[in-house]
């Protein structure tokens, strides 16, 4: 089982499209093992986004990710980073395809709504960054068995 970050980015949550984007990984199978709100903080939105730093559109993303809270959300799941990707769709809302969370929802590069994490190493990163231990719940995922095949849980 794989863990991976959800951040329901300022736009979303001024949008009211919170229990949309959580509705999306929950009816998929994926299991919800950790949910809260914050603010992202200057050093934590530095330290998330520290591959960008040096691009030109950098200022306006951290203006962007700091204008409201967001929701973080850490998910479980068989190959669950890919299929979060596959769910959020590619960066740019008005081309990625329709389906996904950006296709349906968003028409912007940077105000698209989600972030999710891509790599297995940014994903334990960021379960480290958004949550303290005691915030990631272990639990038994009741429709397991429903949702994947015995060799695939
Ligand atoms: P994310 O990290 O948020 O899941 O998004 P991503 O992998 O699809 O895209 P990435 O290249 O990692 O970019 C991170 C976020 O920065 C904003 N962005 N703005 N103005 C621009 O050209 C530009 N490029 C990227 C977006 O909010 C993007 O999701
Ligand atoms: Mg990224």
């Amino acid at each position: 089982m794989e863990k991976t970050v959800v951040l329901v980015k300022p736009d979303a949550v001024q949008r009211g499209l919170i229990g949309e984007i959580l509705h999306r990984f929950e009816r998929k199978g994926l299991q919800v093992i950790g949910m809260k709100m914050l603010r992202l903080s200057d050093l934590k939105v530095e330290e998330h986004y520290a591959h960008h730093k040096d691009k030109p559109f950098f200022g306006g993303l951290k203006e962007f990710m700091q204008a409201a809270p967001i929701v973080a959300i850490a998910i479980e799941g068989t190959d669950a980073i890919e299929a979060v990707r596959i769910i959020v769709g590619p960066t740019k809302g008005r081309v990625a395809p329709a389906g996904s969370i950006r296709g349906d929802f968003a028409m912007s590069v940077q105000e698209n709504l989600v972030h999710a994490s891509d790599a297995p190493e940014t994903a334990a990163a960021e379960i480290e960054r958004f949550f303290a231990q005691d915030e990631i719940f272990a639990y038994e995922h009741a429709p397991r068995p429903w949702v994947y095949a015995a060799d695939e849980r």
